[in-house]
């Protein structure tokens, strides 16, 4: 493994102190601005909304007295989720059955919304798929073309047509749920790891587009939780990842929910994935080799 020799890396950690500090102020000033922001009465949409995370997301925003929107292809389980939402304290709930790799669909979700609440104040983009094999042996290139057009353009469509709704709600949010695969490349999931590298490029840049706007980006990276993600994983013969240990859904949208209140830019899951993502810009190899290692360990054979 080749040394790290960068002058640069040495100069930073003289400096961190002084970084850390500034980093500090940068995000406290940031996370004034997009408060106060309380979930009830909000309008709150969801895609994905039909299992899993976005399901439990629902339950929570529910609980929380807000509207949600439920969006996802499956209207069987969209109106069971939603039924559930009512009971939960919803103050109301709309189905709208989408599939976000089309635009036309995430139109008809928008305008439907429009129709029904002239106003959205939180745009939750959760719906996604994922993979289980390697691309050395794929026959063609489908499994990564739907990877990007759901995980990707799935959320660029959604967000292209409510943008102009989000703006009439002040401090209003988008959260984005990627996934430590956005963070760090992992085996058996290439197309997966770059509609979520996609996903947080694209965001950060939005971010940056909307820097004088009252529109709030929130990055969520998840590790391993459990839901139905292993059911749906594209590939010939996918493989499940190991849930032993992982977390439930139900914590992953305690802790979206939180970060969506408190206007948080990202929330990185685990103590090991807050590592990688300390690690991996000053020692790749190092990284590359961990992650390697721990991710080919939580395959299930
Ligand atoms: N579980 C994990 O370990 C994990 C880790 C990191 C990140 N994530 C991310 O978390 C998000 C939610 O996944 P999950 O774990 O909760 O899995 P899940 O239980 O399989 O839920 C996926 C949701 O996405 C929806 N969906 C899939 N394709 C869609 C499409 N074309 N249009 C609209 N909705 C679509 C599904 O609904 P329909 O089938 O009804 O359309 C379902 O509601 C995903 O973006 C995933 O990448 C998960």
């Amino acid at each position: 493994m080749a040394v790290y020799t960068d002058a640069s890396l040495f100069v930073i950690i003289l400096l961190s102190p002084i970084l850390f500090v500034a980093n500090l102020v940068l995000r406290k000033a940031r996370e004034t601005g997009t408060k106060p922001w309380h979930p009830a009465d909000k309008v709150v949409l969801i895609t994905g909304a039909s299992s899993g995370i976005g399901e439990s997301l629902a339950y929570t925003f529910s609980r929380a007295g807000s509207s949600v929107i439920l969006a996802a292809r499956r209207k069987d389980e969209l109106d069971r989720v939603a039924q559930k939402c009512t009971a939960l304290g919803a103050k109301d709930v709309l189905v709208v059955p989408t599939d976000v790799a089309s635009e036309a669909d995430a139109k008809n979700l928008i305008k439907k919304t429009g129709e029904r609440y002239g106003k959205l104040d939180c745009l939750i983009l959760n719906a996604g798929v994922s993979m289980g094999e390697t691309f050395d042996t794929l026959k063609n290139l489908d499994i990564i073309k739907k990877l990007i057009d759901v995980n990707y353009m799935g959320c660029v469509n959604v967000t292209f047509h409510a943008l102009p709704l989000l703006k009439r709600s002040p401090k209003s949010r988008i959260v984005v749920n990627s996934s430590l695969a956005g963070i760090a490349g992992v085996p058996y999931r290439t197309g997966y790891s770059a509609s979520k590298f996609a996903v947080r490029g694209f965001f950060e840049a939005l971010r940056a587009d909307l820097w004088d706007k009252d529109i709030h980006i929130t990055m969520i990276y998840p590790g391993v939780v459990v839901s139905s993600i292993n059911k749906t994983r594209l590939g010939d013969q996918p493989f499940d990842l190991n849930m032993k240990g992982a977390m439930t859904s139900e914590e992953c949208a305690r802790i979206m929910f939180e970060a969506t209140c408190n206007g948080t830019k990202e929330v990185v899951f685990t103590a090991k994935g807050k590592l990688v993502r300390l690690l991996e810009a000053s020692f790749p190899e190092l990284t590359f080799f961990l992650i390697n290692r721990m991710a080919r360990k939580m395959l299930k054979t």
